[in-house]
């Protein structure tokens, strides 16, 4: 058992069950070896690849995005950008690398701000934007010493800072915040909860098992997705348990009974009150600070039952065997930030990554760069990665991009038509197929 699995055995065994959000908060981000203290999971040799590891196009298309917006919103003349999970950095890099074609954009950027946990990610976020040592103060915590915490960048002298959490993200007044949030909501804690009888909810808890037996029969039996996905060959010390008690946290989620007479008995719903937080906060902060902001992620625009999952090598597998070993992630519900964000902005979407890549021109810029070579292999492997990122079959369509503008803003962001009234109301509800 590694230390991490130990030390969630041992919370277990002294205060029984815990939440799904906790387990996962746990197998992502504790420092006793969470998934995201180990740097290298990205790209092809690691657990998944991300847009922004697919192709510079990715971070070059979202760099016209802001200029555009910029050029709307007045040229304002201080900006920052500021990244909620900001993994290797490399959409950050691309995207300061393309905002160099724009001078009087490039020239606004004072600086960078990333919110990032991991010290590990945040050692190579330094790396890629050039950071160099003598620029740098490092966090004053001496478990962690050579953890970055500002820097100045040598791609245009920008400086860098890094934050555990958004709250603690400070802009000086006249600094307006471009804010990108890519595969970050779909990292944070879902609880999950299971109708029973009238309004009553029970909470699906993890629980020790005592053998990966009882782990696959209790998981099977709880109609989580893991019954559908391979077990992995890797010992599975936790298992998957209804709460026998409505949980506090059953109560207070799902207080609404308009929301929860929506459903039937046996139906499963996750719900990420950390990602509605973290969106309400995103969506005060760009209308104070007449800013903009792009949440990119996988989803869908209703609230969804199974979808808690571990990603390792690429494959999908048992989010509770080996915690700390693979990442851990529940698809995005669109329909629930954009309402923690009502009457503090104006959200506009969800629409399809393979749309909003088109629209912001990927097809120009593939063109451009196919003409910077003649090598076919180097041709066909820009052709393949703008497939993967567009194609519906592939990334297009269950990647989406979310625009959040400030509440009094009267630009309706390209490419993106205003919002109807009843996406403004409440969250919406997908039948869930067990
Ligand atoms: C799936 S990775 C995405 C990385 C990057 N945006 C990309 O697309 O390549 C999730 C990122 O969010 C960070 N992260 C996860 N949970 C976090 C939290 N609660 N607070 C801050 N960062 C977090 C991870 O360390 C990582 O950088």
């Amino acid at each position: 058992m590694t230390p991490l699995a130990k030390h969630i055995r041992d919370t277990i065994l002294a205060t029984g069950p815990i939440s799904i959000a906790k387990y996962m908060q746990l197998a992502l981000t504790s420092p006793v070896g969470g998934y995201y203290t180990r740097g290298q999971v990205f790209g092809r040799s690691g657990d998944f690849v991300t847009s922004p590891e697919i192709s510079q196009m990715f971070g070059e298309v979202m760099a016209v995005w802001y200029v555009l917006h910029w050029e709307m919103l007045g040229r304002p003349s201080k900006t920052a950008f500021v990244e909620l999970g900001p993994g290797r950095g490399t959409l950050m890099a691309d995207m300061l690398r393309a905002s160099r074609r724009f001078p009087d954009f490039a020239k606004s950027i004072d600086s960078v701000h990333f919110v990032e946990r991991s010290p590990e990610l945040r050692k190579l976020q330094h790396a890629k934007l050039g950071c160099t040592p003598e620029s740098t103060k490092y966090v004053l915590d001496k478990s962690a010493q050579d953890t970055p915490a500002t820097a100045l960048s040598n791609t245009g002298n920008i400086a860098v800072h890094w934050y555990d959490l958004l709250e603690e993200v400070k802009l000086e007044p006249d600094c307006v915040p471009l804010v990108m949030a890519h595969e970050f909501f779909d990292a944070l804690p879902i609880y999950k909860f299971e109708k029973g009888t009238g309004d009553l909810w029970s909470e699906i808890l993890v629980d020790v098992a005592d053998s990966k037996d009882e782990a696959a029969d209790a998981s099977s039996k709880m109609g989580t997705v893991v019954s559908k996905l391979e077990q992995g060959e890797d010992a599975c010390h936790f298992k998957y348990v209804r709460s026998r008690n409505v949980t506090a946290n059953a109560a207070f989620i799902l207080r609404d009974q308009k929301f929860s007479a929506m459903f039937d008995k046996g139906d499963h719903i996750e719900v990420s009150p950390e990602s509605a937080h973290t969106m309400t906060l995103l969506a005060e902060w760009i209308s104070a600070n007449k800013g903009m902001g792009l949440v990119v992620d996988y989803g869908q625009d209703w609230t969804q039952g199974d979808t808690f999952r571990g990603i390792k090598s690429h494959k999908f597998t048992n989010p509770l065997s080996s915690p700390g070993s693979m990442d851990l992630t529940a698809d995005v519900d669109f329909s629930y930030l954009r309402y923690a964000a009502k009457d503090k902005a104006a959200c506009f979407g969800p629409v399809e990554q393979g749309f909003f890549l088109h629209s912001m021109g990927i097809q120009a810029r593939l063109q451009q760069l196919l003409n910077t070579t003649r090598d076919a292999s180097v041709q066909k492997n820009l052709v393949d990665c703008y497939k993967r990122l567009t194609d519906p079959h592939s990334m297009g369509r269950i990647y989406k991009v979310l625009a959040i503008l400030p509440k009094d803003s009267s630009v309706v962001p390209i490419p993106f038509t205003p919002p109807k009234a009843e996406e403004l109301n409440k969250p919406k509800i997908e039948k869930v197929v067990k």
